[in-house]
C-alpha cells in the first residue's frame, strides 16, 4: 500500500473526507502522516480520531524553513511517503520539500486558478463578481498556486448567494474531487 502525507493548518474537512476514503478503499493508499504547522488544529483532532500519526511543528522554533522542512523531509522518509497532499497548509512549500518530493506535492485550491491565487480566495472571486466559481488542483511549485494544472470543478452562482452559500458549494466540490485525483495519482 503506498503512503501518503496531508499537510493541514486548520479545521481539515478535507483531511477527514482523504482519510475516510483510505478507510473506504475509494483510495488505494494509507495516510502515513499529518504534518501540521499548528499544533491545536482541529485537523490535529481529526487525525487522532483516525489514528494517523501527526508530526506538529513551530516553525518558530527553527532557524529558518530550510531547518523545519529538513526535520519534515526525514518525518517523511521514515514511513516511506511517496506523496504529500496539501489540504489548507497555509505555508509556501521551500526548496527543501520541493526537492525532496519533484512532482509528488499537489495542492487543492478554493479558486480556478490562475485567477484568485493566495488567501481568501473566495472572498477574492465573490467580491470581484465572478458568475462561475471552481476549485483546482495542481502540482505545487514554488510560486503560489503557479504549479501545473491537475483538475479542476466548477458551478455557476445563481446570484443571490451568500458568500457563506458559495463557500459550502465549493467545500462539496472539493471533499469530492480531491479524493478521486488522489487515487488517481496513487495508482498511476
Ligand atoms: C480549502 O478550501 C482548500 O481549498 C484551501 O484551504 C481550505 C482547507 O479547508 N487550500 P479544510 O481545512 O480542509 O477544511
Amino acid at each position: 500500500m503506498k503512503k501518503i502525507a496531508v499537510f493541514a493548518s486548520g479545521f481539515g474537512s478535507n483531511f477527514e473526507v482523504i482519510a475516510a476514503a483510505t478507510e473506504s478503499g475509494q483510495i488505494e493508499a494509507e495516510i502515513a502522516l499529518l504534518v501540521t504547522d499548528h499544533a491545536d488544529c482541529y485537523a490535529v483532532e481529526r487525525a487522532h480520531n483516525h489514528h494517523v500519526e501527526v508530526f506538529a511543528f513551530n516553525p518558530k522554533s527553527y532557524p529558518s524553513k530550510a531547518d523545519f522542512e529538513t526535520e519534515i523531509v526525514a518525518q517523511l522518509r521514515q514511513r516511506d511517503v511517496e506523496l504529500i497532499v496539501l489540504a489548507g497548509y497555509m505555508r509556501l512549500i521551500g526548496e527543501v520539500l520541493l526537492n525532496a518530493y519533484p512532482n509528488k506535492i499537489v495542492n487543492i485550491h478554493p479558486a480556478l486558478l490562475p485567477a484568485f491565487p493566495g488567501k481568501h480566495a473566495i472572498e477574492q472571486a465573490y467580491n470581484y463578481g465572478v458568475k462561475v466559481f471552481g476549485i483546482t488542483i495542481h502540482y505545487v511549485d514554488a510560486g503560489m498556486d503557479t504549479g501545473k494544472i491537475i483538475a479542476q470543478s466548477c458551478f455557476t452562482a445563481k446570484g443571490d448567494e451568500t458568500v457563506d452559500e458559495i463557500e459550502t458549494k465549493i467545500h462539496a466540490l472539493e471533499h469530492t474531487l480531491y479524493p478521486q485525483v488522489i487515487q488517481q495519482l496513487v495508482i498511476c
